[in-house]
């Protein structure tokens, strides 16, 4: 073989192993870090001259790996070390078994090779350093974080719901076609129907919730979307007796929102002001728009929050309606589409009398 060709093989399998590496490093799970120090050995050790006398090792302070079990006598080997964030973690190591003569040095491309690895192998438990500080961030803010557990439960349990569900409504149904006689059973089948739907609502707010549904961010203007969702709540404020005045004075205002998940904002905060409106009383809608973000404001002449209520309001399934009438769930559906937009939303009592919710969404 050719000097040239010698070279461009040795430098393929560099290459490869560099690939290799990086899909290693990819689908690394943190809790078998082990695992993958080890393929990253093997790895390389492929791609070394004389892959059958070369041994590749990394030691860190918890982990020590090797490509192969020969034992290492020989006194030459190539390091270097693996950093984080700066300091000295641990080593990458290339050893070579001396017994033949003519093979017992490294090539340069070899301890380049090698300085690449380490750096990766760095960024790599670099990664894995800063995953594990979220995560112990996020046990911290507990309110964040229950709110986080109990979408993972609840969206195993509103699958499990929804079958049956379907099944219910569709013998209801079945049954009240057959029933069309008897005026009582009708009733009765009403009301079985009348609860399966609200109960698959509460399913539907419960996969919302636990973020079953796709999010679509897109440039929207958000005008006509907030007059849209309170339009269709028209006949709901003139059946309840409830006044509203929408304050928006832009015919355009622009940003990067889910268009739905918008309007499911202005839905359960109009629903829940209509609901605690007095006869006559008036909501507000209003939204402002600054340089970096919009702001909205929904206001009610209600009875607005006790203090105690107050605290809660976000968090799932508390309500202060009847049973039957509330979820619990409208706030914290909010709150979550609020938080994945990376906006706020405060809950105050206003001024005079009644609740104001007030809304902030950076523009982009
Ligand atoms: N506009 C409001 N005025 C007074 N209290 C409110 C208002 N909106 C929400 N709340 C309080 O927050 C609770 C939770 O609201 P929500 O999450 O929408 O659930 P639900 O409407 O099913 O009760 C309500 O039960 C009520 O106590
Ligand atoms: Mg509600």
């Amino acid at each position: 073989m050719s000097a040239a060709e010698t070279a461009l093989k040795e430098r393929i399998k560099e290459l490869t192993c560099l690939y290799e590496v990086s899909s290693i490093i990819g689908n690394t799970d943190a809790d078998l870090l082990e695992d993958t120090l080890k393929a990253i050995t093997l790895s390389l050790n492929k791609a070394f001259k004389n892959p059958q006398k070369t041994t590749v090792s990394i030691t860190t302070e918890n982990v020590s790996v090797f490509s192969n079990n020969r034992t290492i006598d020989s006194s030459f080997s190539i390091q270097s070390d693996i950093k984080t964030f700066n300091d000295h973690r641990g080593q990458l190591t290339a050893y070579l078994e001396v017994s033949d003569e003519t093979h017992n040095t490294f090539l340069p491309e070899e301890q380049l090779l090698l300085n690449n690895i380490a750096l990766k192998i760095g960024s790599l438990l670099e990664h894995i350093e800063i995953k594990k500080n979220e995560t112990s961030l996020r046990r911290q803010m507990q309110h964040v974080g229950r709110l986080e557990i109990l979408g993972e439960i609840t969206a195993g349990i509103a699958h499990e719901i929804n079958t049956p569900l379907a099944n219910i409504l569709g013998f209801a149904e079945l049954i009240k076609s057959d029933l069309k006689a008897n005026k009582q059973s009708l009733e009765d089948v009403d009301k079985i129907i009348q609860n399966a739907i609200f109960s698959r609502e509460v399913v539907k707010k419960l996969m919302f919730f636990s973020c079953e549904m796709p999010q679509e961010m897109k440039q929207i203007n958000c005008v006509p979307t907030i007059k849209n969702a309170i339009k269709l709540l028209d006949a709901t404020f003139r059946k309840e007796q409830v006044k509203y005045k929408v304050n928006i004075h832009d015919d355009e205002i622009w940003l990067r929102a889910d268009p739905i998940q918008l309007q499911q904002i202005i839905f359960n905060l109009l629903i829940n002001a209509i609901y605690f409106s007095p006869k006559n009383g008036l909501v507000t809608i209003e939204a402002k728009t600054t340089k970096k973000e919009i702001i909205l404001k929904i206001s009610d002449e209600g009875k607005g929050f006790s203090t105690d209520d107050l605290s809660k309001i976000f968090q799932p399934f508390f309500t202060t309606k009847p049973i039957g009438e509330g979820s619990g769930l409208g706030l914290s559906v909010v709150h979550g589409i609020v938080a994945s937009h990376k906006g706020s939303i405060v809950a105050k009592n206003n001024k005079n009398k009644g609740a104001i919710f007030t809304i902030t969404l950076p523009k982009d």
